[in-house]
């Protein structure tokens, strides 16, 4: 077991980000900030039309405007080789690369989706780029296109699979079940397409060298070897010939872990021009070409006895998403973990659309999984008058309720224990609509937050100099989540430096290879792996001090020295020893490095292994408008050890803002007629402000996951959790209004929403 578990270093201490100062004052470079000789500017044309073909394409104007150096159709694009998508049901997501979809950018005539780009022009500027963008003419013939959910419906089919999983899980006679029980409760719940915002547009800068036979790629990125690798494959080069870095991005969210069209089409204009090119995607260039998280509609039946042990709990429903991409939302992952049922039945189905290409975004499944599954918890609890809190601990399993593997590490009921004292849940009032604050009705919902903890594959390199610092590499990635704070933690530890003499660096595909930075697996996959680099370094370090007459360490063995302090020491006697660069300037060496790789070992299959949360929520509801605010917020999060509380409680207010966002104020407002997005901006997508997110209380348990590397899991995802059920709980028990469809607006607490037809889904 790993002894940083019990021995106290730099892990576990609330450091202040290694990259804050660069970014609070400026200084840290994006993708679109740097400053390369002869740049070029791209602007994207984008398809009025949601499928068909293009018949002919005037670029005439566009090409005499001024500034223009270039404009690029399907008909002068160079040829792009097809690359594997990323992520998706029916390949083999596994395969190298990064691609977002099938669809050939301008290799083809062929429009996919309403607002595919169909034309890239190069400018001097940005300006004339854009300018000119105006100026080019499509013409179309124009397709029928699936554009209605609704319609679409019937034609829903079950995916190969849901993120490697069958899309369906039966066990016992769920129907005969939930016909017998007294206490029963039987919804669908929808919840509407999302767009990406992360607050740094999407940005490629493509520079290739005189001969063109290689290439470097700045890019705003979750996953620097996945771009690598598709953009060796698309334009016939070696990989060793692609290099990618992404050094700062500015928020990912998973809008960010695939190869979106811009990234292609900004390398193949820099070929056309035969200058580096610089594309940076508008904000209505980033909801038209990057896609968001699928529209769902969802059913959930809970059935239970009179001490509210569920009999029977059903959660079936649909997702879309595209031919050319096809990725379901695993909205039943949840379902699948967190209660005992002894009758299940959960099944997912997907169907097409012509639109942009649904794909990851923050807990993709478990965010809009647990908005229905913990909707309906609090609707079977309000039917038995039972606290929910209470309710869900009668329903904690002994093991995982649909594999039968034990958890790795489960304290759920601790957390909603804690949460509730310090929230304060007793003060809640059962009756819904009967707690008042002047003219709002105050109500308080809690729910529950989970999230799977994934370790991928990955590898680092370490180097101790001469001067006492040690370096780590990986081509890990900085979002702003604090990885890069946490991995030097982990270095000080590992090594046994002082944190502030070490470094760790990333985002650069020249690094040793580490996975996209998407189901929170960062932490422990390239934890994993800068611990065995270092291990390999501390055996290389004795090795040279073990046999040398000169070191007071001669004739010691490994496991008779410890490592701290940039040296080895003895463990018997701790005055003798020497420091690492008292070691290397002996030996006349400048620097020694090491490399290690990790991945999940042979029986992390036999644990159930997720991260926990218990979220708590009051609103206040404007009686007469129907404005609903989140006044209090609190969660309490059981996701192993943790590493950083100030970058970990960071990432959980992030993503119960987000959550809040989804309860309440976002929605890709999609007009079924043509195709288009009609609130492509920050003005009319409204993502939550300052004034619509309270305070957030974060309370965490810090209970070491003895499965995984560090005792840890990653905390990206699971803070959106649970939140828009928390939301929405809170709301019935403020008003009595149960509000199953996404975002909880006035509109629909001022009228009467009519529940949908559950007999769409017998
Ligand atoms: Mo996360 S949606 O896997 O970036």
């Amino acid at each position: 077991m790993n002894a940083g578990i019990v021995k106290p270093g730099a892990i576990g201490q609330p450091f202040s980000r290694v990259d804050g100062r660069l970014k609070t004052t400026g200084a840290a470079t994006f993708t679109a900030e740097y400053r390369i000789p002869n740049v070029a500017y791209a602007a994207l044309v984008f398809s009025h039309i949601a499928r068909g073909r293009i018949t002919a394409i005037d670029t005439r104007q566009a090409e005499n405007a001024p500034g223009v150096l270039t404009v690029i159709t399907h008909e002068n694009a160079p040829q792009m080789q097809q690359t594997p998508v990323f992520g998706s049901a029916s390949d083999d997501s596994a395969a190298p690369g990064a691609a977002s979809s099938s669809i050939p950018y301008l290799n083809t005539d062929a429009v996919y989706f309403y607002g595919q780009p169909v034309a890239v022009i190069v400018g001097t500027t940005l300006e004339q780029a854009e300018h000119a963008a105006t100026l080019v003419s499509v013409s179309y013939q124009e397709e029928a296109a699936k554009l209605s959910f609704q319609a679409e419906k019937a034609n829903a089919f079950e995916p190969a699979n849901v993120l490697g999983e069958n899309p369906e899980y039966r066990q016992g006679d769920v129907e005969k079940a939930y016909a017998e029980a007294c206490y029963k409760v039987d919804h669908v719940y929808t919840t509407p397409p999302f767009n990406h915002n992360a607050i740094e547009l999407h940005a490629t800068l493509a520079i290739w060298s005189e001969d063109e036979r290689s290439l470097t790629v700045y890019d705003s990125t979750q996953y620097v070897i996945g771009i690598q690798k598709m953009l060796a494959k698309k334009f016939s080069l070696d990989e060793a010939q692609v290099r990618v870095i992404a050094p700062f991005v500015g928020g990912g969210f998973g809008g960010k872990g695939n190869a979106w069209a811009h990234v292609p089409l900004a390398v193949a204009a820099a070929k056309v021009a035969k200058r580096p090119v610089k594309l940076v995607l508008s904000r209505a260039g980033v909801h038209y070409t990057v896609g968001g998280r699928t529209p769902s509609e969802q059913r959930v039946a809970l059935a239970a006895n009179a001490k509210g042990e569920l009999t029977a709990l059903i959660h079936t429903g649909i997702t879309q998403t595209t031919a050319q991409n096809d990725f379901p939302e695993q909205f039943t992952f949840p379902a699948r973990h967190l209660y005992k049922a002894e009758n299940m039945w959960l099944l997912q189905k997907i169907m097409y659309l012509d639109v942009v290409p649904n794909t990851f975004m923050r807990a993709p499944g478990e965010s809009i999984g647990t908005f229905a599954l913990e909707s309906a918890l609090d609707e079977l609890a309000h039917q038995l008058g039972m606290d929910p809190v209470e309710l869900r601990a009668r329903n904690e399993p002994d093991v995982d309720p649909t594999t039968g593997a034990p958890f790795s590490m489960r304290n759920v009921a601790h957390a909603y224990r804690v949460g509730a004292e310090k929230f304060g849940w007793v003060q809640r009032h059962p009756t819904p609509g009967t707690t008042r604050a002047g003219r709002f009705l105050v109500g308080y919902g809690v729910a529950t937050a989970y999230y799977p903890a994934y370790q991928f594959p990955a590898a680092a390199k370490v180097q101790v100099y001469a001067d006492g610092t040690a370096v780590a590499q990986s081509a890990m990635h900085e979002m702003g989540m604090g990885s890069a704070t946490v991995q030097a933690q982990n270095l000080a530890d590992a090594l046994g430096v002082p944190f502030d003499k070490v470094r760790f660096e990333y985002g650069d595909s020249r690094f040793p290879e580490a996975p996209v930075a998407g189901g929170s697996n960062s932490t422990i996959s390239v934890g994993a792996a800068v611990q065995a680099a270092c291990d390999r370094m501390k055996q290389t370090l004795h090795g040279l001090v073990a046999e040398d007459d000169a070191s007071p360490l001669i004739d010691t063995r490994l496991n008779e020295v410890e490592f701290r302090d940039g040296g080895i020491y003895s463990r018997k006697d701790p005055t003798r020893g020497e420091t690492f660069a008292a070691i290397l300037s002996r030996l006349g060496m400048d620097n020694i490095e090491a490399e290690g790789a990790a991945a999940p070992g042979a029986d992390a299959t036999t644990y159930s292994m997720g991260s926990y949360g218990a979220q708590f929520c009051e609103v206040r509801v404007d009686a007469d408008t129907g404005e609903v605010r989140v006044t209090r917020f609190l969660g309490v999060f059981d996701c192993g050890r943790i590493l950083n509380p100030q970058t970990a409680i960071s990432q959980w207010r992030g993503g119960i803002t987000m959550g809040i966002g989804m309860a309440l104020t976002e929605a890709a407002l999609f007009d079924e007629r043509k195709g288009r997005i009609v609130n492509p901006s920050l003005a009319e997508y409204h993502i939550p402000v300052n004034l619509d997110v309270p305070a957030i209380e974060i309370h965490f348990l810090d209970i070491p996951d003895p499965q995984t590397p560090m005792g840890a899991h990653g905390i990206g995802e699971i803070g959106i959790t649970g939140v828009a059920a928390a939301v929405a709980n809170a709301v019935f028990n403020a008003t009595g209004k149960r509000i199953r469809d996404l975002p909880i607006t006035l509109d629909k607490l001022l009228g009467s929403v009519p529940d949908m037809d559950v007999s769409d889904y017998m």
